[in-house]
Parts: C-alpha cells; sequence; structure tokens
C-alpha cells in the first residue's frame, strides 16, 4: 500500500516463507487480537500505555510505514508499532518502539528481532539517533529479548502513581456521566482510519491508471506510425 508520498519505498523483506512488511487495513483485526492476547493487564509495557483499536488505529492512520507486520503463510505471527519523538530541547530524533508482538506458537524463531531490525531501518531513514523502547520490570522475555537485540537500561525510570477515583471531583465528575463513550470512539477511529488509507488507495491506483493509459497510447502512437500504411481496397476482393 502507498501513503502518496513519492518518496516512500515501501520496504518488504522475506526469507524462509516469513515476509516483514508495512501493516496495511486488512491486517488490523488480527494485529488488534494478537495483541490482545499478548498486552494482558498484567503484562502492558508501561503504565501510561494501553493495548486497544483506538491507539492501533491511530498509528496505523498516522505512521504508517512505523507499523509492521510478520506474516507467515498469509498470517499475522507479528507485528511492530513505532513512531518519531522529538525531545523538546534536545537535537535528538528518537525511534520509539511502542508495540512488539509475536504469536507465542511461533516465538523464539526470530521474528521479533527481524520486526525490529526492519524497523530499525525504517528509523534510521526518518533521522532517528537512538531506539526508545519500555518494558514492565518483571517482563523477562522482553528485557531478554531487548538485551539480545543490543539495547541496553542504562537510564533506569520509576513510575509512581496515585489512585484518583476516591478524589472527590473524580467522583463528582463521573456521577455526571462526563466521560467520553469510548467504544463508539473506537469504532469511528478504525473507521476514519481505514477510510483515510482506502482513499489513499484509489488515488494511487488512479494515479497508476493513468500512467498505464498514458503509456499505452504512446506505445498505440509508436506502433501506428511504425506499421506501414493500410493497402487501399482494390475492388478485386
Ligand atoms: C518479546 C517478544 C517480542 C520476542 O519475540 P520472539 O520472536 O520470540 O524473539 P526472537 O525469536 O527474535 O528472539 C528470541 C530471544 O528473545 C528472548 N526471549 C523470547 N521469548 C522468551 C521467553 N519466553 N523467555 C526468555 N527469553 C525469551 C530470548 O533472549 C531469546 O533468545 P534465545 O531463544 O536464544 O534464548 C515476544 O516474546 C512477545 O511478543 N512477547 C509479548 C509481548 C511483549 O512483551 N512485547 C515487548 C514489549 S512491547
Amino acid at each position: 500500500m502507498t501513503d502518496g508520498n513519492p518518496q516512500h519505498k515501501q520496504r518488504r523483506t522475506s526469507s524462509g516463507g516469513l515476509e516483514i512488511r508495512e501493516m496495511e487495513i486488512g491486517d488490523l483485526a488480527a494485529v488488534y487480537e494478537l495483541g490482545e492476547e499478548l498486552f494482558t493487564a498484567e503484562r502492558w509495557p508501561t503504565l501510561y500505555r494501553t493495548w486497544d483499536a483506538y491507539e492501533l488505529a491511530v498509528h496505523f492512520a498516522s505512521d504508517s510505514e512505523m507499523c509492521l507486520v510478520a506474516e507467515y503463510q498469509e498470517r499475522v505471527v507479528g507485528f511492530a508499532v513505532g513512531t518519531m519523538l522529538e525531545k523538546r530541547g534536545s537535537a535528538w530524533t528518537y525511534g520509539h518502539l511502542l508495540w512488539l508482538g509475536v504469536d507465542p506458537n511461533a516465538g523464539r524463531k526470530g521474528i521479533g528481532g527481524r520486526l525490529t531490525a526492519h524497523l530499525q531501518e525504517v528509523f534510521i531513514e526518518l533521522g532517528a539517533r537512538m531506539i526508545l523502547v519500555d518494558t514492565d520490570a518483571d517482563n523477562t522475555a522482553a528485557i531478554s529479548f531487548f538485551k539480545r537485540a543490543g539495547f541496553d537500561d542504562d537510564s533506569a525510570h520509576v513510575y509512581l502513581s496515585k489512585n484518583l477515583t476516591y478524589d472527590p471531583q473524580y467522583i463528582e465528575f463521573h456521577k455526571k456521566g462526563r466521560v467520553a463513550d469510548r467504544p463508539g470512539g473506537v469504532r469511528r477511529a478504525i473507521r476514519r482510519a481505514a477510510e483515510l488509507r482506502l482513499a489513499e488507495q484509489r488515488q494511487a491506483d488512479l494515479k497508476a491508471a493513468e500512467v498505464r493509459s498514458g503509456d499505452s497510447k504512446a506505445d498505440k502512437g509508436r506502433a501506428s506510425a511504425a506499421a506501414p500504411a493500410k493497402p487501399a481496397k482494390s475492388g478485386h476482393e
């Protein structure tokens, strides 16, 4: 799929029947379901992000080249979702690997490594000088994985939390029912993302069709110029 940017070349790698490529609309449901299986409440990578369809749709719509899937025998067996970060007051641009997931049945076969390597190439092309990842301190598989992939944890951050559900303002706010209807919002966001990508795809298809028809007209023109003139009817036929 194209994003309409002529500079943007889709990168695909394929080996041993496993393909790493950009995510497409048709992958969203499978990616979302796999993430649901992997990022359970106990295994969210961080406190400040939760895996939901809204988050996926937003990144798919805005950072499509940093949304990747691993496909094996026409099945999504892994995915990576990244974004670029610029820290205020810093000349550095960071690639942030937000979500990385591999089907547990296909674990430890190098799929996570290939997704990360592929995303790293995209980050470099987009100007990143460093990749950031964060994961739960108890997620020993992920920590081992990232260390093997060359990441180190030289800066430790501690999250502190405050439960707001006992706060009178929180209780008052919720009594008035002022919380947005999240599921509806999620559905709208996914539909919007899908519409955006379809519109882009249609435009790209139209452009490609125009180029093809231009080429074939030019070919016909060249062919008729080169062809011998049709003989006039003799009247004996
Ligand atoms: C972390 C994860 C992406 C690794 O994917 P993968 O395809 O299995 O990784 P690779 O095959 O490329 O690398 C394997 C290495 O990762 C580590 N690893 C993967 N699974 C592991 C496990 N269950 N226990 C310990 N280490 C593990 C090891 O270092 C392993 O190397 P080894 O097999 O030689 O010991 C995958 O386990 C996963 O999806 N986990 C759940 C989601 C998650 O925590 N994501 C990361 C934070 S967003």
